[in-house]
């Protein structure tokens, strides 16, 4: 099983729409038993809260259904998970810091080096923002979500 964490900052937005539509793409393709996804924030600031119900609702209108409660990452995280995306570069820089003087076997990337259209930008935060940055959120990681699983497949194949 090849786990992946998507991290952001509150673990209420980003992180877990990253979460729910990777876990919808592995299940519609019967990869569920190959690939799980799981997603954390950098921050204490939601620990045990449900994710935003913008998140929720711009997801449900995408055809994808959020379950998840706010955790934050752990150093311990970096040797359970075997890759971890982060949404954006002040996010990755504190996985980076979390990470510092212990040894761990995770890839730490930011997701949208898969992003066809934009390799290596950031998924930016939609917090104070409106519904409209909630799609543009979706429409990055689900472009960049979609080459992931195809990457992930590919090295899957290679290994066997
Ligand atoms: P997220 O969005 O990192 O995508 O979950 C945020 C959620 C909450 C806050 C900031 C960003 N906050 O400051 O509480």
């Amino acid at each position: 099983m090849v786990k992946i964490l998507f991290v952001c900052l509150g673990n209420i937005c980003r992180s877990p729409l990253a979460e729910a539509i990777f876990n919808h793409k592995v299940r519609a393709m019967g990869l569920e038993t190959r690939f799980r996804a799981d997603s954390s924030g950098t921050s204490d600031y939601h620990i045990g809260e449900p994710p935003d119900t913008r998140a929720i609702r711009n997801a449900m209108k995408n055809g994808v259904v959020i379950e998840h409660a706010g955790q934050q990452l752990k150093v311990s995280d970096l040797n359970v998970y075997d890759y971890v995306f982060a949404m954006d570069n002040n996010n990755y820089d504190a996985i980076i810091r979390v990470s510092h003087g212990t040894p761990y076997r995770a890839r730490i990337s930011l997701i949208r080096e898969f992003d066809p259209r934009e390799e290596g930008g950031e998924v930016p935060d939609p917090f104070f923002g409106g519904e409209k940055g909630f799609q543009e959120v979706f429409d990055m990681l689900d472009r960049s979500i979609e080459n992931l699983i195809e990457f992930l497949r590919g090295n899957e194949t290679m290994r066997q």
